[in-house]
Formats: C-alpha cells, sequence, structure tokens
C-alpha cells in the first residue's frame, strides 16, 4: 500500500520526563500520585560538579541502555517469565516498562543479589497483550518503537504514537516501515503516530541503505516469528544489536551472521519460542565516561566490567589523545596524560567511533593541546550541547557537521544545563575539570540513561553532589 506523506517522518518529539522508578515498576494505580510527586520535585535536581581530581579507584559498570530496552521488547515474543540481569537502574527502564505493561506484560524490578551490579527486571508474558500503546509512553523514548516488529510478528496489529527520544534533529523511521512493508505489512502513518497490520509475516531480502540500529532491531524481532527466511544486509552491528540476536537465539529464533552486517533469519513457530534469562551487555558509553573523568581529571581508575572489545575504535583513539589503558579480563584501567592530545574523529556505525561519544569527545578536546574536528556523520542536530560547554569556557566553532575544538589551558565553573542523556554526562565530565563550581541543571536527562553517576564519580574521589532546590 502507498505510504503517503511517510517520508522524513521523525520521531524526535520533545523529550520527556522519567518517572522515579518503584517495585512493581509503573506509575499505575494508588501510586500514581506519588510517583508525579517524586517526578516534579527530581525535575529541579542539580549536579553540583567542583574540580576535582586526580581520580583514583574503581567503578563497576552496568548493562547498556541500548541494549535492556530492546531485550524488554523482545518479551513481548513469547509467553513466560524473563529475567534480565545486570540492567542499569535508569528512568528510560522505567518508561519502557510502563509502556510494555500497558499493552498487558507484568514486569517488576529487583535489586541486584550480591556481588551483582543493576538490578534485575523480570517480566512476564501471560500472552494477554493489547498492541495499543499509549501515546504519552511511546513519545518519551526512541526505544518505544522497538515494539512494532514483535507485535506485528506475533499479533499482527500496532498502533503506536511516533517514538520520542533525544532531539537531534529529525529521526526517521521510514527505514523501520518499509522493510516491515517488504514482509507484508500495512501501514498508516499521521503525523502523530503509526497503525499497521499484517497477516502472519513472510521472508523478505532487505538492503538498509544505512545500517540503523534500531530499523535491525525491528526487522530482527519481526523476522523470528516470520514465514520464510529474512536477509537483513548492510545491517547494523553494535554490541547492543548481538545482545539482542543472542537472547533471540537462546529463546528460540533462528538467526545467522550474527556480529555480521548480513544478518539471516529462519521463521519459527511461536511455540518453538521459550522465555529466558539473559544478562545485559555492559554499556560502552557508560564506560567511556569514566574513562573521559579520568582523562580530564587527571589519575588512574579502573572501569570493571567494560568490553575493551566493544570499545576497540574508541580505545584506540583515546590512546591518540595520550590515555594509557591496561585491559585485563573483565575491565579496562585508564591512566590519564599530563595533558590530552588534541585529534580529529569522525562518528560512525560500529565499529566506528559511536555518535553517543561524540560529547564526551568534544569535552574533553576543549582542554586538549591543540584544534580537533569532530565531524558527525549520524545526527546533524547533535551539537545543541556546544553552547553550553563554550560557558564553561571551551573555544569551539559550529561549521556544519563539524565541530572545530581549539583546546584550552583550563575550563571555568559555570550555570549550564543538560540538553541529552550523553551531553549531560559530557558536561558533568567537564564542570569536574573546571577550576570553580560548574551547576548542571535539567538532569533528568542524564538520569534517563546514567546509573548513579554521581555515586561513582564520587566513589572515584570526584568532588560531586546531587542536590534538591528547596
Ligand atoms: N535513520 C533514518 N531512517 C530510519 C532510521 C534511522 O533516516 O528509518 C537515520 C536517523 O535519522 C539517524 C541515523 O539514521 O540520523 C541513525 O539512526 P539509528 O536508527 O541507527 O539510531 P536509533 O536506533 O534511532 C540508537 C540509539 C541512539 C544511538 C543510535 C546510533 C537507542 C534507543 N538509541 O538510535 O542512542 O545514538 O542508535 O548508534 O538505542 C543515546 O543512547 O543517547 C542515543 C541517542
Amino acid at each position: 500500500m502507498a505510504l503517503a506523506g511517510r517520508e522524513g517522518i521523525t520521531g524526535g518529539g520533545p523529550c520527556g520526563q522519567a518517572e522515579s522508578g518503584g517495585t512493581p515498576i509503573g506509575g499505575h494505580g494508588g501510586s500514581i500520585l506519588i510517583a508525579m510527586l517524586e517526578e516534579s520535585t527530581r525535575e529541579n535536581d542539580i549536579i553540583v560538579a567542583a574540580h576535582s581530581g586526580p581520580l583514583s579507584g574503581e567503578v563497576v559498570v552496568p548493562g547498556a541502555k541500548n541494549s535492556v530496552l530492546k531485550l524488554m521488547a523482545a518479551a513481548l515474543l513469547a509467553d513466560g517469565q524473563y529475567v534480565l540481569t545486570n540492567a542499569p537502574v535508569i528512568d528510560d527502564v522505567v518508561i519502557m516498562a510502563d509502556l510494555l505493561m500497558a499493552l498487558g506484560l507484568q514486569i517488576e524490578r529487583r535489586p541486584a543479589p550480591q556481588g551483582e551490579v543493576g538490578q534485575h527486571v523480570v517480566i512476564r508474558n501471560s500472552g494477554n497483550i493489547t498492541p495499543v500503546a499509549p501515546f504519552e509512553l511511546a513519545d518519551r523514548i526512541r526505544a518505544s518503537v522497538n515494539v512494532v516488529g514483535p507485535l506485528l510478528g506475533r499479533f499482527g496489529q500496532i498502533d503506536i504514537a511516533l517514538p520520542g527520544g533525544d532531539d537531534f534533529g529529525g529521526r526517521p523511521i521510514d527505514m523501520h516501515l518499509r522493510g516491515l512493508e517488504a514482509m507484508g505489512a500495512e501501514f498508516d502513518v499521521t503525523s502523530e503516530g503509526i497503525t499497521g497490520r499484517c497477516s502472519r509475516l513472510h521472508g523478505a531480502d532487505i538492503d538498509f541503505e544505512f545500517p540503523s540500529v534500531g530499523a535491525t532491531e525491528n526487522i530482527l524481532m519481526a523476522a523470528v516469528l516470520a514465514d520464510g527466511v529474512t536477509t537483513i544486509r548492510n545491517a547494523a552491528r553494535e554490541p547492543e544489536i548481538v545482545d539482542l540476536c543472542e537472547m533471540l537465539k537462546k529463546m528460540g529464533a533462528r538467526i545467522d551472521g550474527v556480529a555480521t552486517s548480513t544478518l539471516v533469519v529462519t521463521g519459527v513457530e511461536p511455540s518453538s519460542l521459550q522465555a529466558v534469562t539473559h544478562e545485559v551487555v555492559t554499556d560502552r558509553v557508560q564506560a567511556a565516561t569514566y574513562i573521559a573523568a579520568v582523562a580530564m581529571c587527571g589519575g588512574t581508575i579502573r572501569v570493571a566490567r567494560a568490553n575493551a572489545e566493544h570499545m576497540g575504535m574508541m580505545l584506540s583513539r583515546f590512546t591518540d589523545m595520550g590515555i594509557a589503558f591496561h585491559i585485563d579480563t573483565d575491565g579496562i584501567t585508564a591512566t590519564a596524560p599530563e595533558r590530552l592530545h588534541s585529534i580529529d574523529v569522525a562518528t560512525l556505525p560500529y565499529p566506528g567511533v559511536a555518535t553517543d561519544y561524540k560529547p564526551l569527545i568534544v569535552a574533553m578536546l576543549s582542554i586538549a593541546d591543540g584544534v580537533g574536528i569532530v565531524t558527525e556523520n549520524l545526527y546533524p542536530g547533535r551539537f545543541r550541547y556546544v553552547e553550553e560547554l563554550r560557558k564553561l569556557g571551551a573555544d569551539i566553532t559550529i561549521d556544519g557537521h563539524h565541530a572545530v575544538v581549539r583546546g584550552v589551558a583550563h575550563l571555568h565553573g559555570a550555570s549550564v544545563v543538560a540538553p541529552d542523556i550523553r551531553a549531560g554526562a559530557a558536561l558533568v565530565v567537564a564542570g569536574l575539570a573546571a577550576p570553580g563550581i560548574t551547576e548542571i541543571g535539567d538532569v533528568f536527562h542524564i538520569d534517563r540513561g546514567y546509573d548513579d553517576i554521581v555515586g561513582r564519580l564520587a566513589s572515584l574521589g570526584a568532588s560531586i553532589s546531587r542536590v534538591r532546590p528547596s
């Protein structure tokens, strides 16, 4: 069917304020007022960072936001009880849980047992699913779009708002829809949302013009229960996608080519799938954040559970900046140089340098010795935090999708605002390297993707706190 007006539809809605977690998760029933009050007070929190360093000690990094949200969506595919271990304690997990609970899953989170990190997300799927996602929840996170593939694949129906998430300019989902259409789905798309339907999806040959993370995940999950073989060429191969493939395979899916750019999925019957327990892959962006902190503040730290293989290109470029690494079987030890060296970097799909590292790199370059050019190849609008770094004294010029960063000897403290998750974390790290006091507002963005960044940095010796203005 023709999808008039679909091209250029964006999911870049306003970034939502996340709700505080409870057990069970979800802002339903009698707890809604308390949750809303808590939410509105947390919204005003400020992170106060004072000039810090050298840092020392160890942080343990939990599972990745960009994996756990998709693993949660995968639980729509088969009935039973799932346990996601090593899940990060972040607000996007709460929002995704609310969304999935509105569809009919039961979800609770439990503190991780002694010796583990993060939390356990326990999901029960009784098969009683209503494939209608409430607008206000889907609008809050980008990963909400990941329910489209499993819902169409299993129930043949979907009604959902266009996904929200960080606002980096247009974030279309045309590749998701075209791929699903090739498998037999039909969509009606308005400026508000998507309605889709199909009888059983069938296998298809899908060639992506760009290795989109979200589109790869959606087609993958849709293909698991499709009739026949689906081949995804130029698929994204981020570690979080490999993690999703591993969980799907454990559930009974048949997937070849995992970790390569050609994924071949042979559809199975629903009765062949089962619920599983799965450990979420470590968050490489949170790991890089602590490395950036030590790089800017000086010292030596160990980032436990960080997977160096998943961060290969980034670690290589960090090495070019003068950071020394020791890799062991379960972590990375990073030692800062006397002063960071400037480099030129371009963001690219994995295995390239991820766009999510970029605000950290720009912050690091702002005190490096020389001029570095950072080229953004994924999100043209992902430079909104530059104005905030300038308030700290950074010398950065934007030219199209390039940032020219001239290293200064010192930043200085200032009041800034986190414009999104990763930029917020970069401002926290830059604040620690800046003589004086830096106050970071709108920390609810950071809460969406960072598991206790303040506590972890403080444990490394950073002078940092989170305050709630009275
Ligand atoms: N794109 C299209 N059409 C599509 C899909 C994508 O044009 O149908 C474009 C996007 O507009 C964008 C580029 O392709 O310019 C990358 O999009 P992709 O689909 O690869 O990313 P995503 O799935 O929307 C995930 C992460 C992002 C991360 C990107 C790239 C989640 C929930 N989000 O987004 O993470 O930056 O992959 O690695 O997994 C973050 O965690 O802070 C974050 C923004």
